[in-house]
């Protein structure tokens, strides 16, 4: 089925012919996967993070674990950067620029001092390299759980180097981590050194858990775990609140990842501010063909909305930010109950009772809401079954 809408973005610049590309990770270690997304339509890659030769790379196996249970929204993985040095992701962007050129190949970099990072740089932009990512923000592999860069200071200055490196304008990315206590000052120390956009999120530091029967950890290797990069629909809500709190604070392009795997969550990232969307853990669950329910979902919106191009919808809804201070008070609300959907389940009651403010009772099966006992705070909504049936209103 033919897509509508031209979903082409503009990106620092470079020209993404859709909004969707792969985040750093297993799909786009290899040239032959990326091959395989670009066939599918995927409109860019970032490869997986790529070192200078002399870093070894030891991995643990297993690599990843779902959190809670199989089919569950949280992931936790302990990988590292790629095992494949900076020669091999050269060559394999030698490879795909040949053959892809209307595709975006983004080389995502970590390393240990100035002349490394500056090495890394002039090889990428010698292999042709769109853009370069500055991966700051890993959450596990250095041996204590700690992030490397929480720290304005070191994020301006290693920045600064990685542009100062530059021979070409290749735009520069720097990939933040939620796991700070301000986010926006990361950014913009970011800025002050020279980076063209920043990436959020990174995975978020997690613990995958304890099998109960086993006693193990559920990420387990030989029977012992460590911390590790939590992914997956369960970092959505983080991710959503990262990238808009930069699109709205920091004044750079932003790229939109963590938690995305419908076109559904596509819409909202782009709505909150994102200007190019990256996507990882959904891809290695579902594979590189999910990019077409993505393009005809976002195309479908946007026909339903009227907007004509992505661009239109980018930061559409960060007008709806408001300081908690400044929310409205003064408007009555009240919980509605639409009796068509109601099931007569009385869990809204027992949540009014135990949570709210007591406005619920039962009348044999008929929830009865007491409108001047009620203070509209929502909490018998969540404890509903029925989607719909109870909702907030003005009153
Ligand atoms: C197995 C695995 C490996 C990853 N490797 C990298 C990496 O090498 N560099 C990087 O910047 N991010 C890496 N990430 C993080 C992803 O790029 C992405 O930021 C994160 O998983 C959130 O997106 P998602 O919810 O779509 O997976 C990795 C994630 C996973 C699950």
């Amino acid at each position: 089925m033919k897509l509508t809408h031209d979903l082409s973005v503009d990106f620092c610049g470079k020209h993404f012919i859709n909004p969707f590309s792969i985040a750093a990770s297993p799909p786009s270690d290899r040239r032959e996967r990326i091959e395989r997304a670009f066939e599918a339509g995927w409109a860019g890659a970032v490869f997986k993070t790529t070192s200078v030769e002399e870093e070894p790379v030891h991995l643990a196996y297993p690599i990843m674990s779902a959190c809670a249970g199989r089919g569950l929204n949280a992931y936790g993985n302990i990988d590292l950067i790629s095992e494949r040095h900076i020669n091999e992701i050269c060559s394999d962007t030698r490879y795909l620029k040949e053959r892809y050129p209307d595709r975006i190949l983004i080389g995502s970099i970590m390393a240990r001092n100035r002349g490394e990072w500056e090495l890394l740089v002039h090889e990428l932009e010698e292999a042709g390299i769109d853009m370069i990512e500055c991966s700051m923000s890993c959450p596990q592999g250095d041996g204590s759980g700690v992030i490397p860069v929480t720290d304005p200071g070191m994020t301006k200055e290693v920045t600064g180097w990685i542009r100062d490196a530059r021979r070409k304008d290749t735009p520069i990315i720097v990939k933040l981590t939620p796991m700070v206590a301000n986010l926006t000052e990361i950014a913009l120390a970011a800025k002050e050194g020279g980076a063209d956009a920043v990436c959020a999120i990174d995975s978020v530091h997690g613990y995958c858990g304890i099998d109960l029967d086993t006693m193990l950890p559920k990420l387990s290797v030989g029977g012992k775990s460590t911390y590790c990069g939590i992914s997956g629909p369960a970092v959505k809500p983080v991710a959503l609140a990262c990238v808009s709190e930069l699109a709205r604070t920091v004044g750079l392009p932003v790229a939109g990842v963590g938690g995305i795997s419908t076109w559904e969550d596509a819409a909202e990232f782009l709505l909150l501010g994102a200007g190019t969307l990256q996507l990882c853990t959904a891809v290695m669950r579902n594979g590189f063909g999910i990019i077409a329910k993505l393009l005809h979902g976002l195309d479908g919106y946007m026909q339903e909305k009227g907007f004509e191009r992505v661009s239109d919808m980018v930061g559409k809804c960060l007008d709806t930010f408001e300081d908690h201070e400044k929310l409205d008070r003064s408007a009555k609300r009240t919980a509605v109950r639409n009796p068509e959907l109601c099931i007569g389940c009385g869990k809204c009651c027992t949540a009014c009772q135990n949570n709210g403010y007591g406005a619920i009772r039962m009348e044999g099966k008929q929830p009865v809401i007491n409108p001047d006992q009620c203070r509209g705070c929502g909490f018998c909504t969540l404890a509903c079954p029925e989607e719909g049936c109870l909702t907030i209103q003005e009153t």
